[in-house]
């Protein structure tokens, strides 16, 4: 069984570091990934939709079912009064979202009760056959008619503050003002949402849903049928993307599932279809920013005075975190001397506005680049210098408006590295030369930094667990609390696993994740999937290593240091046994070889009240170079060129984390160009399908886009092999592309007038703003006109 050390393989094929395909990529490719509409149905299984308000704002005075309970193959109607525990499944436990709405509608499209028929097709028929009764009420849709309106916040609003902003604006050489709007977005995963509950016997229930957020399925699940969390189990495989749409609302869908499975004793499957679920589920928030800052004439902001009002919709959500997280980056890359930010969470009759990647952040961020923007465009300056000039700094520059110390700054070399890369002067100068002479075609460039905080700000989320278990014939079975939707999170903890145990990267099998294995998980998003569940996974393998090592070091005798995991052995003083051998020999002594492993981020900590404290564990920094050109007769452009240099510390899997980068800037573009989320005066989203809401299409993506790791990047922080989380901070790279714009429709003014291009940049917003400078370019002064 033991040969003496000869030469053997010295490498593994999957450790940390390494560039590894996906798990799943050729079973994404080919179809053979099983998604919750792929997996055998039980025998007997149901079907159900869900039947909508068609008010933004009412009273139901009448709901008269019986057209939908005689409809064919209808099996059952379930309303809000069927619901046997709580009827609410508000995640921060406010009790202000029903899973079926009673009484009152609080947006068109709100989902007031369910039908379980034999069949999809049979459960969409009849949910069409309602008759209501509604009073009306008045309704506002838009932030501004909310405030205009006093409608309430939905939670708590929050304020940072440091520094005498009054004095600091009042004395400052220069000073403006101004507003921005900024579009929602709409997460458009591939995969909807999607619910299959099992009954079980007593109140058990098994749910298989698309979540990102199983603890939180598995508590709503409990909660709503009126029972505890240990008769709820709730399965991920993986998502079709989730993207933040999955953290929260999924809760509806298998709260819904698992009732009706329960009362009829037989599996149900709810999928709504695209239009239902763009309707039914919440999305980006969009934000009117207002701004006033004081700056000098070498562009050095003095003090900033912002307030971020976004569209909540009916319910608080996740909207209190979010508009959190909006302020916590409205300061990017940049130390304001004295600051004031303000969110304003408005209540509004649509629907209930949720998670999306960057969760608030890349709206904060786009509103401190609007600022950036507009200093640059009111001295004549290339914005990139008055970015350089604002950048966080030593001692004295480098207190953040929530007073943590930004201490791993690497933003100054980040972007010096990628201006000499992406050649942007000799670009910018070309560029400048060839609008001069270019009477229609207007082309134009911009660098933007991206500086992200990474963790959850609420502290407790901030932890994670693992099981891994190593079987007899030495293979690895492991499950972590995190879910994959396509970012490769599997993946890379298997790499991390694989590492520490010095085997394959296919002796380790990665399975779904589930409640019953892993309990109380935080949600898998804030980017921190592989930080925490990695170093979760890490400690169950060393717990598992260290009980080998000291039954090798007994068995063998030999002290304990001459016990080493070396590619798929492991090495015992003169001896060298294959790590299945030895796994085999360690079982028959009876070593424990399973262990659930768990971690929790150091030093962080936020009190929220004071608007003080230190909520991230540390900053992903990234910058990108876009170029574009604008038809200026009818606002149509392209994006020419995208150079990234992005910062994932010491990179898990370069592949994985520049297809993150890529995707992420790509979703981000689209939320800055196309991608226009429209109601109408009734309250009822207009674009609801890929007909009506544009997403990036594969020809949009630049015919050149280099993307770069920082290669020189390492997380000072004792991270997972001190690499950084990469899911959200590439998706704020794009606000290059929205300057760019910026910088071909402000060449109609010869550079003179900000362009103040509001996101989504669609052509005709474009157009809009080309026709305000060519009005302004011939003297009509007012700058309000269109
Ligand atoms: N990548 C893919 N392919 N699909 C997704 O749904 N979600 C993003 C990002 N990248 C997403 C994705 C979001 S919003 C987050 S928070 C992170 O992945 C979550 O995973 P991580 O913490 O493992 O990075
Ligand atoms: Mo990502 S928005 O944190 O799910």
């Amino acid at each position: 069984m033991t040969h003496p050390i000869s030469r053997s393989k010295t490498e593994i094929t999957g450790g940390a570091h390494i560039t590894r395909q996906h798990d799943s990529a050729h079973k994404h490719v080919t179809g053979s990934a099983d998604y919750i509409d792929d997996m055998a149905e039980p025998a007997g299984t149901l079907h159900g939709y869900l039947g909508l308000s068609d008010r933004a704002h009412a009273k139901i005075v009448s709901l008269d079912l019986d057209a939908v309970r005689t409809s064919e193959g209808v099996v059952l109607v379930l309303t809000g009064a069927d619901v046997p525990g709580s009827n609410d499944i508000s995640p921060t436990g406010r009790n202000d979202e029903p899973v079926l709405c009673t009484g009152e509608v609080k947006f068109h499209g709100q989902p007031v009760f369910a039908v379980i028929a034999e069949t999809r097709d049979k459960a969409r028929r009849a949910a069409k056959k309602a008759v209501f009764v509604y009073e009306d009420l008045p309704h506002v849709t838009d932030v501004r008619a909310a405030v205009d309106a006093g409608y309430p916040h939905v939670t708590d609003p929050l304020k940072l503050e440091r520094g005498d902003v009054d004095t600091a604006l009042a004395t400052a050489p220069l000073r403006l003002k101004g507003q921005m709007s900024i579009g929602g977005q709409d997460h458009f995963y591939l995969e909807g949402h999607i619910a299959m509950a099992i009954p079980g016997e007593d109140d058990e229930v098994t749910v298989w849903s698309s979540t990102q957020h199983p603890s939180e399925v598995q508590h709503m699940v409990a909660h709503a049928l009126g029972t505890v969390s240990n008769a709820v189990t709730v399965h991920v495989r993986r998502m079709g993307g989730g993207f933040g749409g999955k953290e929260t609302q999924s809760n509806q869908f298998a709260a819904i599932a698992a009732i009706a499975a329960k009362r009829l004793n037989r599996a149900v499957k709810i999928r709504p279809d695209r239009d239902d679920d763009m309707i039914i589920t919440g999305k980006r928030h969009d934000f009117v920013v207002d701004y006033d800052v004081g700056y000098d004439e070498s562009g050095v902001i003095h003090a900033l005075d912002a307030t971020f009002a976004a569209r909540c919709g009916f319910s608080s959500d996740l909207s209190g975190p979010v508009t959190d997280r909006a302020l916590f980056h409205a300061d990017n890359c940049y130390f304001y001397q004295n600051v004031r930010l303000a969110s304003r969470p408005m209540m509004t009759n649509t629907v209930s506005n949720t998670a999306f990647r960057g969760f608030g952040g890349p709206q904060g961020m786009l509103g401190g680049e609007r600022v950036i923007e507009e200093v640059a465009y009111a001295l004549g300056r290339d914005p990139l210098e008055i970015r350089k000039a604002n950048f966080y700094g030593g001692p004295g520059r480098d207190v953040t408006p929530y007073h943590q110390t930004v201490e791993d700054n690497i933003i100054a070399r980040i972007v010096e590295d990628l201006e000499a890369s992406s050649d942007y002067q000799a670009r910018r100068a070309e560029i400048l030369a060839f609008n001069e002479t270019s009477p229609v075609v207007r082309r134009g460039i911009a660098l933007t930094p991206v500086k992200f905080g990474i963790s959850f700000t609420a502290t407790f989320y901030n932890q994670a667990g693992a099981l891994v278990h190593v079987y007899q014939d030495g293979s690895i079975h492991l499950n972590h609390g995190g879910t994959e939707m396509g970012q490769g999170l599997n993946t890379k903890v298997a790499q991390v696993l694989a590492e520490e145990f010095q085997v394959d990267l296919d002796t380790i099998r990665i399975t779904a994740t589930t409640t019953g294995k892993v309990p109380n998980t935080s949600a898998t998003a804030a980017s921190s999937g592989t930080d925490l569940n990695g170093m979760a996974a890490a400690n169950a393998a060393q717990q598992i290593k260290t009980r080998l090592i000291g039954f090798a070091s007994e068995k063998f005798s030999v002290p304990p240091e001459q016990v080493e995991f070396i590619p798929n052995h492991v090495r015992i003083g003169n001896e060298l046994l294959a790590f299945g051998d030895f796994i085999k020999m360690a079982y028959q002594a009876r070593v424990q070889l399973s262990a659930a492993g768990f971690y929790k981020t150091p030093d962080i900590h936020w009190n929220r009240a004071e608007g003080k404290g230190r909520p991230f564990y540390y900053f992903a920094y990234g910058a990108a170079v876009s170029e574009v050109s604008v038809d200026t007769l009818t606002g149509e452009y392209q994006v020419d060129r995208v150079d990234v240099l992005h910062d994932a510390g010491r990179s898990l899997n370069p592949a994985l984390d520049i297809g993150q980068i890529e995707g992420a800037f790509i979703q981000g573009m689209g939320w800055l160009t196309t991608e226009e989320l429209w109601w109408d005066d009734k309250g009822r989203l207009r674009t609801h399908a890929p007909s009506t809401y544009k997403i990036p299409l594969a020809s949009d993506r630049p015919p050149i886009f280099n993307v770069r790791l920082a290669e020189w990047s390492e997380n000072r922080e004792p991270t997972i092999r001190r690499s950084k989380a990469v899911g959200e901070p590439p998706f704020m790279l794009p606000i290059s592309v929205l300057e760019a714009l910026g910088m071909a429709v402000a060449s109609i003014a010869d550079y003179q007038v900000s362009p103040r291009l509001d996101a989504p940049a669609t052509p005709e917003r474009v157009l809009m703003a080309v026709e305000r400078l060519k009005a302004l370019a011939a003297g009509d002064d007012d700058m309000n006109r269109i």
